[in-house]
């Protein structure tokens, strides 16, 4: 299949893209490179366009199979930053891509929706696809108002699938930090102190990259029965955020660095919520197997040597970057051309 990818340059999209090469298809990426060009750059079967899901360039969706839109402000500090961009990219421009999608004869759209939306749920136990959706702040809002508008245009002219997306952890060629497991191996790492805050008693339901791109290559590949006009949590497991702490610990003890854990005040806005990832296992037959275990083991394997500045670089925390992006903007604008030669 001939696959657009909208925001295949972040830290999803960075394990996905080459996954859907290796399994042959090829691959057109549509991201504003905010974090520079993907490492898959240069292999065969990508093309690049550097642009705004905002204002897809015409004919962008020309030969296209099937696309897997994960572009936009990817957490809730960046949607707060500017909840106007945010509605654009994240609700209005998922609306655009599925009307986009109708005309161009382009069927299946997987979408990166989150598990945020169950966020401010009173129920206890686990939060199947069912249960009530309850999302605070600009960026829930958004992915709500989203999944809403692609379920509006499904029909047999066009099959949308929305994953649930729980959060993500684990390496990634375009790395994050600011995700619980990876920021606790770093904040480990950098400080040998994690904080935790209201004990660290909250869920939390977690997913690992590598096995999350595997379900969007099955839902991308997936016969329309199975999938088309479904809504799946993509869920690896729920953990006790103290339980993640503990195993970051372990997993530095191993490397002679001890960590201290120490509570902290409960945050303004407590997040406490199980979900269940098994209607997407059963359908697709999928296992998301890697535990934080895992994932933890790799991250120290890769990272653990790394000076600790390098790991508080901003290019690894969506807010951080984006302010920066905000900050050097004017100047960049500026001193546009400055290292090329004049021409005498
Ligand atoms: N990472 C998680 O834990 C998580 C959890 C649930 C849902 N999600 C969703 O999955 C998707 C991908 O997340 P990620 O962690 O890879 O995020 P990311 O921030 O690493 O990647 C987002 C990518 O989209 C691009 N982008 C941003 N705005 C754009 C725009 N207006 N036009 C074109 N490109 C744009 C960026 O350059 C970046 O490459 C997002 O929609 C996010 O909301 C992520």
């Amino acid at each position: 299949m001939r696959i657009l990818v909208t925001g295949g340059a972040g830290y999803i999209g960075s394990v996905l893209v080459p996954k859907l090469l290796a399994r042959g298809h090829e691959v057109r990426v549509v991201d504003r490179m905010f974090w520079g060009l993907p490492h898959y750059a240069d292999e065969p079967g990508v093309e690049l366009v550097n642009a705004d899901v905002r204002r897809m360039p015409e004919g962008v969706l020309d030969g296209i199979d099937a696309v897997d839109h994960l572009a936009g402000f990817s957490n809730d500090p960046t949607a707060e930053f500017s909840p106007e961009a945010n509605w654009q990219m994240n609700a209005v421009a998922t609306e655009t891509i599925a009307a986009l999608c109708k005309t161009s004869g382009v069927h299946r759209l997987v979408f990166g929706s989150s598990c945020s939306l169950y966020d401010g749920a009173e129920e206890d136990g686990l939060l199947d696809e069912q249960a009530a959706l309850a999302p605070r702040g600009a960026y829930a809002t958004s992915k709500r108002y989203s999944e809403e508008a692609l379920l509006r245009h499904a029909g047999d002219d066009f099959e949308p699938v929305v994953l649930r997306q729980a959060t993500v952890f684990g390496a990634s060629p375009r790395m994050r930090f600011d995700l619980v497991i990876n920021a606790f191996v770093k904040d480990a790492l950098v400080r040998q102190r994690l904080i935790l805050h209201g004990g660290g008693r909250m869920w939390r339901p977690l997913v690992s990259v590598n096995d999350l791109a595997d379900a969007h290559v099955g839902c991308l590949e997936a016969p329309s029965e199975l999938v088309a006009g479904e809504t799946f949590n993509v869920v690896g497991e729920n953990y006790q955020v103290r339980e993640l702490a503990e195993v970051v610990a372990a997993a530095l003890v191993k490397l002679g660095k001890p960590v201290a854990l120490e509570d902290g005040p409960l945050p303004k806005i407590v997040r406490n919520y199980k979900c269940s990832g098994e209607k997407l296992r059963k359908r697709l037959d999928l296992e998301l197997p890697t535990t934080a275990t895992v994932a933890v083991a790799e991250l120290v394997d890769l990272y653990g040597k790394t000076p600790v500045e390098h790991l508080g670089h901003p290019k690894y925390y969506n807010i951080a970057w984006m302010e920066l992006l905000e900050q050097v903007r004017p100047a960049y604008q500026a001193m546009q051309n400055i290292f090329e030669p004049i021409e005498e």
